[in-house]
C-alpha cells in the first residue's frame, strides 16, 4: 500500500540482511514510524504490546522472530525457546502456531550451520505468500461486491467492516478490505462504515487510517451503530476477518463481531468473512473451544487520542475505582455466517464448504 506515495509493506527485511523493520501501529494514526527489530525479545515484545497486530502480521513477525532467535545460537534449544517465547505472545490468533510450525518444519532437520539462511528464506516466503493469498481473496470478493453494484444499479455499495482487517492486519492488501481495495480500484462505487472498535479503536485509528490513504469513501461510527444502519437499509453487506476459524467454520473475531453477526442475520444483510487457510485451525470443531486473549483492563479505562494543540495523551475515561474486563475477541458461528472468501474462492461457512476448498486438510482429519 501507498504512504505518501511510497509504497510500504507492514515488515520487511532491512538491507543488513538480519534485522527486520515493522510499522509501529500504536503510533498511528497521529504518527508514521517504524520500529527496528533486533532481537527474539523485540520481536515478541511487538507482539505482545500490538505494535503489530492482525493474525496474518502476527505470523509472519513470529517468523522473522524464530530467525532473531537463532541469529547467534542455531541449536534446537535457541530454535524451542524461539518458538515457546513467540507462541506465548497472543493466544487467539492461529496464524501465530501455523507460522511457528512452518519455520520448524522448515529448519528443524538442517544441520546447525544452514539453518539460519533457511529461516530467512521461510520467513520472507511466508511473507511473499500472505501478499499473494490476500490478492487472490480481493480477487474472489471483487466478484460479489460487483454483483452488489449491478444490482444496484451503480448506486454505491455500502460495506460494514469491524476492527481492522486491511492491509495493517497482513503484509499487503488485508482479507476483509482487499476485496473493498480492488473494488474502489476498478471504479465501482464503494463507501464503508468503520466501526470504531474499542477499546483499542483499530477501526477509528487504522482502517479509517488505510481506507483514507488510499482514496476509499468511508465514515467512521461508534461501535454500536450498526445495527440501526442496518435496519435502515444503510448497509448491503458486512465483511470482517478472522483470528481463528474453526474446521466447522465458527469465527473468531475483533470483541462485538458476533453482535454484528446478529444484526446482520436479522435484516437479511450477507454477513462474509475473508481469510487465507492459515487462520483454519484444523484441529477444533467447536468455536467454544478457541482460546480468547483477555488483556489489561486499562485498555478499556482509558484512550489516547490527539489533543487540540496537536499532543498525543491518554486519558482515563471511567472512575478511579472502576474494574474493567477486556475479552479481546468473541465468536460468531457458523450459521449467521453467509460464506468465506479466501484465496481458494467463496465457500459456505460450512465443514464441507472447507472442507472442499482445502481437501489436503480436510482428508487428515476424516472428513
Ligand atoms: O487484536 P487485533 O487488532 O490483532 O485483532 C485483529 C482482528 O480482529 C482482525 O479482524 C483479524 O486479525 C483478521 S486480520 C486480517
Amino acid at each position: 500500500m501507498n504512504i505518501d506515495g511510497k509504497h510500504y509493506r507492514t515488515i520487511w527485511l532491512n538491507a543488513d540482511g538480519s534485522t527486520v523493520e515493522i510499522i509501529d501501529q500504536t503510533k498511528l494514526p497521529f504518527r508514521f514510524e517504524t520500529v527496528t527489530l533486533r532481537a527474539l525479545d523485540d520481536a515478541a515484545r511487538a507482539i505482545s504490546t500490538m505494535q503489530v497486530r492482525g493474525a496474518p502480521l502476527i505470523g509472519a513477525t513470529a517468523a522473522y522472530g524464530v530467525c532473531l532467535g537463532l541469529r547467534d545460537d542455531q541449536s534446537d534449544e535457541a530454535l524451542d525457546r524461539a518458538c515457546e517465547t513467540l507462541a506465548a505472545t497472543r493466544p487467539t490468533a492461529i496464524n501465530l502456531r501455523w507460522a511457528l510450525d512452518e519455520m520448524k518444519h522448515a529448519v528443524r532437520n538442517l544441520p546447525r550451520e544452514a539453518r539460519l539462511a533457511v529461516a530467512y528464506v521461510r520467513a520472507a516466503q511466508i511473507c511473499d505468500e500472505d501478499v499473494e493469498n490476500n490478492g487472490r481473496i480481493g480477487e474472489h470478493g471483487l466478484g460479489i461486491i460487483r454483483a452488489h453494484a449491478e444490482k444496484k444499479k451503480g448506486e454505491r455499495v455500502n460495506i460494514l467492516t469491524h476492527c481492522n482487517a486491511g492491509w495493517l492486519a497482513c503484509v499487503d492488501w488485508g482479507t476483509a478490505l482487499a476485496p473493498i481495495y480492488r473494488a474502489h480500484d476498478e471504479g465501482i462505487p464503494v463507501h464503508v462504515w468503520v466501526d470504531e472498535t474499542r477499546p483499542r479503536n483499530q477501526g477509528a485509528s487504522l482502517t479509517a487510517f488505510e481506507l483514507g490513504a488510499h482514496g476509499v469513501p468511508y465514515t467512521l461510527v461508534a461501535d454500536n451503530t450498526g445495527g440501526h444502519l442496518m435496519q435502515k437499509k444503510m448497509v448491503d453487506l458486512c465483511i470482517v476477518g478472522t483470528d481463528r476459524t474453526t474446521a466447522t467454520g465458527d469465527v473468531a473475531n475483533k470483541i462485538g463481531t458476533y453482535l454484528k453477526a446478529l444484526a446482520a442475520r436479522d435484516n437479511n444483510v450477507p454477513f462474509l468473512v475473508a481469510l487465507p487457510f492459515s487462520t483454519i485451525d484444523w484441529s477444533l470443531e467447536d468455536g467454544s473451544t478457541i482460546p480468547i486473549e483477555e488483556r489489561g483492563g486499562d485498555e478499556v479505562k482509558f484512550m489516547t487520542g490527539k489533543l487540540k494543540d496537536g499532543s498525543i495523551a491518554t486519558v482515563q475515561i471511567a472512575p478511579d475505582w472502576s474494574q474493567a474486563a477486556n475479552f479481546g475477541f468473541d465468536v460468531t458461528p457458523a450459521r449467521l455466517i453467509s460464506g468465506f472468501i479466501t484465496e481458494r474462492g467463496v465457500t459456505p461457512a460450512t465443514r464441507d464448504g472447507l472442507a472442499t476448498l482445502y481437501p489436503e486438510h480436510a482428508s487428515k482429519r476424516g472428513a
